[in-house]
């Protein structure tokens, strides 16, 4: 942390619970839920014991997917320091190549001993692959950061937006995962607009892109639209239907209240990471013929008056997040315009006037969900688990010596 950052933390822990909000944007609002998260993550300790080296050999396990490629990707471009990087993917890609900074790497199998000597494990081979190596990882002395949905909820996972909740990471026995995109993607939105009071609701509807379901995903999305453009019948096989030309309010299984997990997943977690059993919200996931970045229209309610402009000017100081929002001139987030990049847009900001008191605000958030909503967030979380010294940079001189 910062000297302005530890100062401005204790400055808002000063303030009570429920009072007027801070509003110089220098740091989010502390209320009392975010003051609890905090506390509770300090307090809860970890059994991990393991130091992390300053260049870490980092393991991609599933580098061969839509969001492995896209970690090696992160990887580089952050310049984080591995010290060696290991693409592991499934015995059918064993010695594909894949390319990574100036060179490229050989992808191997993955089996339980990939992991010797490995410090970061990066996974996205979905959740099966993640149950299945889990011990064999943590057993290795490697911490897991796993994009899957297969630990998100359990008590000892902490489940972190680099953004929102940096402070997670350290009750971490072993796995820390990483949310769901749509979730994600919303969080890092909503994160300044904490400071402007209590988010007490959230009616959000995803517009999910094919890549959403890796790469067969985008393989059908576009042999679908030529089929389609064709005059032939589309090919269905990743999702339940045609998705070319066409809306699927549909994503991952139903549950017996009529939402289905993916919905179910931006409820509990969005709790989760805002540390805030009290935050409500009702989604509705749908997936549309695009191929890459997730959009959301997301209505508020605060638990006070908000200004439309308290919401832009929040918006553009928030971290990684940008306001696109200039209706005059046709200007808004869209998905064709951000595949590839790193920030969450937000656009659309106007008044909800069916929530009473000038408490409700609607928005419009598109984010790279492969990037911000996966490969992205699991390398910030990298980086939140290196050594200080090495964080800042200072690990570069201190390695050579
Ligand atoms: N796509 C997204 O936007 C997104 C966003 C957030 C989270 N996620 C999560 O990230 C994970 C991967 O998603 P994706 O979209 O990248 O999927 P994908 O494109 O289908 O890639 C899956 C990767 O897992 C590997 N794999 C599959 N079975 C394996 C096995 N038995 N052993 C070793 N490797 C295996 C594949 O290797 P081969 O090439 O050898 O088959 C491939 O590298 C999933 O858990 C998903 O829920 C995805």
């Amino acid at each position: 942390m910062s000297q302005a950052q530890e100062q401005t933390h204790s400055q808002a822990q000063a303030s009570p619970a429920g009072q007027s909000a801070r509003t110089d944007g220098r740091a989010p609002y502390e209320d009392a839920f975010q003051r609890r998260a905090r506390a509770d993550a300090a307090a809860r300790g970890t059994s991990w014991s393991k130091p992390m080296p300053a260049r870490p050999v980092v393991a991609v396990a599933g580098a061969t997917g839509a969001v492995g490629r896209e970690m090696l990707k992160c990887l580089d471009k952050l310049h984080f320091p591995a010290s060696e990087v290991r693409a592991l993917a499934s015995a059918r890609s064993a010695g594909t190549r894949l390319p990574f900074g100036d060179g490229e790497l050989i992808v191997r199998e993955m089996t339980p001993e990939s992991f010797a000597g490995v410090d970061i494990a990066l996974f996205s081979a979905g959740a099966g692959v993640s149950r299945q190596m889990r011990q064999a990882v943590t057993e290795a002395g490697a911490v897991m950061i796993d994009n899957s949905s297969a630990f998100r909820m359990e008590d000892d996972v902490p489940l972190v937006v680099p953004e929102v909740n940096p402070y997670d990471v350290a009750w971490h026995n072993g796995v820390i995962a990483n949310p769901n995109c749509t979730t994600i993607q919303m969080v890092v939105a909503l994160q300044p607009l904490r400071a402007l009071g209590h988010i007490d609701r959230i009616v959000v509807s995803s517009y999910q892109s094919a890549s959403g379901a890796g790469a067969k995903g985008m393989n059908e999305l576009r042999t679908q639209t030529r089929e389609v453009l064709d005059g032939e019948p589309p090919t269905v096989k990743a999702f339940q239907h045609q998705i070319a030309f066409n809306c699927i309010p549909h994503i991952d299984v139903f549950h017996d209240d009529g939402y289905t997990k993916e919905e179910w997943k931006m409820v509990v977690e969005t709790k989760k990471i805002f540390g805030d059993d009290t935050v409500r919200v009702a989604p509705t996931c749908v997936r549309v013929p695009v191929m890459r970045c997730h959009s959301e229209s997301i209505n508020l309610e605060f638990d006070r008056a908000v200004s439309v402009q308290d919401v832009r000017d929040a918006i553009v100081r928030g971290e990684h997040v940008c306001l696109e929002d200039d209706p005059a001139n046709n200007v808004y987030p869209m998905p064709a315009m951000h595949a590839g990049s790193f920030d969450t847009f937000v656009g659309r900001v106007r008044r909800d006037p069916t929530v009473d008191g000038d408490r409700g605000v609607a928005l419009w958030v598109v984010a790279d969900q492969l990037l911000r909503g996966a490969a992205l967030n699991a390398v910030m979380i990298a980086q939140l688990l290196l050594p200080d010294a090495a964080r800042t940079g200072e690990g570069e001189d201190a390695r050579e010596e």
